[in-house]
């Protein structure tokens, strides 16, 4: 909602000199600085702290003066942003200043678009920055068209460039595997190019998070240093690079991955490309995260500020191996422990292919009559009358070739004519082609019809196992089988899109094999992710943490399992698996029936204690305190509700070592003159790590001298909830 122009052309800033001039991008605490020259050259100079007086920057030539959106063709030699083949063939761009403007969209938020052009042809590039003033956070993209006789062609086309002048720089990244998602890295940048990508096509975070922590002059750390984190929206292909040149300058492009993606861009349309969201931080990469947590609560995503249910999901207790009255059991047992949501995974569709086993039925998503025979309304009535309600899996944009859709619909696959289709998991798993407007209507209405003849599904899961293979379409023309990775994620963006507008409040997780959805892309139209199928609780530990940096607790799906875990074959106690549990959005993922008497007392407990801590969690700011990664053996965090009135502070002990003495555990993000009554809460049986109850002490002496815990065990851990007095 564009509610005033504020500024128009050369208004904003500070004249640097008569012929230059400022436009300034400032959020509450931080500032872009970009500077016109002359010639109408635009230049990237300046991100970081707000700054008291601009000519300081160019005074002490700590500026950058780097193009802001460094083009292809005249000077030579650098990192560029955007390279194009105009309707005449000509390969070369300069792209010069035209205007600017500001829309104030409302108080916290407004929207500057600096308008370029190329100085011989109607070839445009909009730079657009909106910035959330209260969060410091400013998302940046760019906005491509022309007017040329014919087609442009476009080849590199990246979201934001960014330069800093700094030799030393370092890097917090986030990678992985299945199971082993955002596991975090931490090394200096040396003179040369580190990219972080994925060419995935469907699952673009499993391997490469788009997201990263950049220290610049000195090391990275939690609470001191200068910082900017960047997170690319965009839910396929992507590729942020990092190249270090011989003037120290470190030059930074973020966008969709140009990766077999030569793009035609046909007369009047536009190439939209994705936000890259950026923060900055002069106290290290705590604060970074905190503001991209409130960002995503408040703007990013689907109910951010509404609390999450506890829920029980199947997948784990019962796989495929289940029918009503199990279901229905399991049912009973999530409430009977204080659950407030059940849902269904995998396996519940599927008539003529029943799925019983991952190599058929997908795409056929009608309920299973040989396992329920009486539909989802029966569970759904089931879980009503229990008072919890009921959530669903989909997994909406593939099929098995032993399906009836594929049977139906062979040419809705993705394929190369002629070859022999690649399949993916159970052997016969294929993509569908979202490029293709049928396949979102198939997909939409998938989705779209289930919730209209079930308005009482509370939830959905929505998953997707495959890579892109077979990179063909048969909806593409063949001078656009290019557009195979981006149209994919325009027309799988639609179909959400439109989802989102027949029903904005419906809760939905995004899945992809575990944690190869968790982008900021999705965020817009999702409220959590599953972060990983690895579902052992010491694992978990370093998967959150890094998931930590991004996203905030609220999107982290976190889910109790049994034990022996199912990944790792690991026996770990029911009390650390909640306290790990208890950081995200609590769930469980396990048979009930199998748990032991005084299991499942625990479960009870722990589920009610987490009903009162809920808020602080899933709302409050995050400090890390003792990481994982630092090899210490342990690892705590702390989450404080705004007021800063109440906190919840985590600790484990992950490895035991023997005569070890721990250290003191200092708190982080307390009022330093308030005192905070503190309380060990869901304790296992008699068991006290911390054994000073009911105690008060205040905010500084908790954040400068710490306190001891007894964690004496390998698996021990605590929870202490601090309530200011
Ligand atoms: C992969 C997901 O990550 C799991 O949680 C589960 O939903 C399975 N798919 C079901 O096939």
């Amino acid at each position: 909602m564009k509610k005033a122009i504020i500024l128009l052309l050369f208004l904003s800033g500070t004249f640097t000199s008569k012929s230059q001039e400022n436009i300034l991008v400032n959020t509450n605490s931080t500032q872009i600085i970009l500077k016109v020259d002359a010639d109408k050259n635009l230049t990237f100079e300046y991100y970081g702290k707000k700054l008291n007086r601009i000519d300081d920057l160019f005074n002490t030539n700590t500026n950058t003066g780097a193009d802001a959106y460094p083009a292809f063709g005249i000077r030579p030699d650098k990192t560029i942003a955007i390279r194009a083949k105009h309707a005449n063939l000509d390969l070369t761009l300069v792209l010069k200043y035209q205007s600017h403007e500001v829309y104030d969209m409302d108080t916290n938020v407004d929207l500057t678009t600096i308008h370029l052009k190329d100085e011989i042809y109607p070839f445009y590039v909009d730079i657009k920055y909106k910035t959330f003033k209260a969060e410091d956070v400013i998302e940046m993209w760019t906005e491509i068209s022309h007017t040329e006789k014919n087609s442009v062609t476009l080849f590199n086309y990246a979201s934001a460039y960014l330069a800093f002048k700094e030799p030393t720089t370092y890097i917090s990244h986030f990678h992985g595997n299945w199971g082993t998602e955002f596991t975090m890295e931490e090394f200096q940048l040396k003179r040369g190019k580190f990219s972080i990508e994925s060419k995935e096509g469907i699952r673009s975070s499993t391997k490469d998070n788009a997201s990263f922590f950049l220290g610049l002059g000195s090391a990275l750390s939690e609470n001191k240093g200068d910082v900017i984190a960047g997170a690319l929206a965009w839910t396929g292909n992507f590729d942020i690079s990092f190249a270090h040149d011989e003037f120290s300058t470190i030059n930074i492009t973020a966008g969709i991955n140009n990766y077999a993606s030569e793009y035609t861009l046909d007369k009047g349309k536009k190439f939209i490309t994705p936000a890259l969201i950026l923060t900055y931080s002069n106290e290290g990469k705590g604060q970074a995260s905190r503001n991209l947590h409130r960002y995503a609560r408040k703007y990013k995503m689907v109910g951010g500020g509404e609390e999450r249910k506890i829920l029980l999901n199947s997948w784990e207790g019962v796989y495929f191996d289940f029918n009503e009255d199990k279901i229905i059991d399991l049912i009973d047992d999530t409430a009977s422990i204080g659950g407030e949501l059940f849902v269904l995974d995998d396996g519940w569709f599927g008539n003529k292919y029943s799925r019983d086993k991952a190599d058929q039925g997908l795409g056929d998503w009608q309920v299973s009559k040989k396992k329920l025979p009486n539909g989802i309304e029966k569970l759904i009535d089931e879980s009503e009358n229990r008072g919890i309600k009921f959530g669903i899996w989909v997994e909406p944009e593939m099929a098995n070739t032993s399906s009836e859709l594929y049977e139906n619909h062979p040419d809705w696959v993705l394929q190369n004519a002629g070859r022999e289709l690649v399949k993916g998991r159970g052997k016969t798993q294929v993509v569908l082609d979202l490029s293709n407007p049928k396949v979102q209507d198939f997909v939409f209405n998938t989705v779209n019809d289930l919730l209209n003849k079930n308005p009482h599904i509370d939830y959905i899961k929505w998953d997707a196992n495959a890579a892109i293979s077979n990179y063909g379409s048969t909806y593409l023309s063949k001078e656009k089988q290019s557009h195979l990775y981006i149209d994919y994620h325009s027309g799988l963006q639609s179909v959400l899109k439109r989802l989102r507008e027949k029903h904005p409040n419906i809760i939905m997780q995004a899945c992809a094999s575990g944690g190869g959805r968790t982008n900021y892309g999705f965020l817009q139209y999702f409220s959590e992710f599953w972060p990983s199928d690895n579902t052992d609780a010491l694992q978990r530990i370093y998967i959150q943490w890094g998931m930590s940096h991004v996203f905030p607790a609220i999107t982290m799906a976190s889910h109790v399992s049994a034990s022996p875990n199912h990944q790792t074959k690991r026996e770990i106690p029911i009390k650390f698996r909640f306290d790990v549990a208890m950081t995200g959005r609590l769930g469980l993922e396990l048979q009930p029936k199998n748990m032991t008497d005084e299991e499942k007392a625990f479960s009870k407990a722990a589920i009610s204690v987490y009903k009162d801590i809920r808020p602080i969690i899933q709302f409050g700011d995050l400090y890390r305190i003792v990481s994982p990664y630092q090899n210490k053996r342990l690892a705590s965090l702390i989450y404080v509700d705004e007021q800063k009135k109440n906190a919840v502070f985590f600790a484990y002990y992950l490895e035991k070592q023997v005569k070890e003495t721990l250290p003191y555990f200092k708190f982080q993000g307390l009022d330093p003159t308030t005192n905070y009554t503190i309380n060990e809460i869901n304790k296992y049986a008699e068991r006290k790590v911390f054994g000073a109850d009911d105690k008060t002490f205040s905010g500084s002496f908790l954040m400068n001298t710490g306190v001891k815990l007894n964690l004496s065990n390998e698996y021990d851990s605590v929870i202490l909830h601090l309530t200011a007095k």
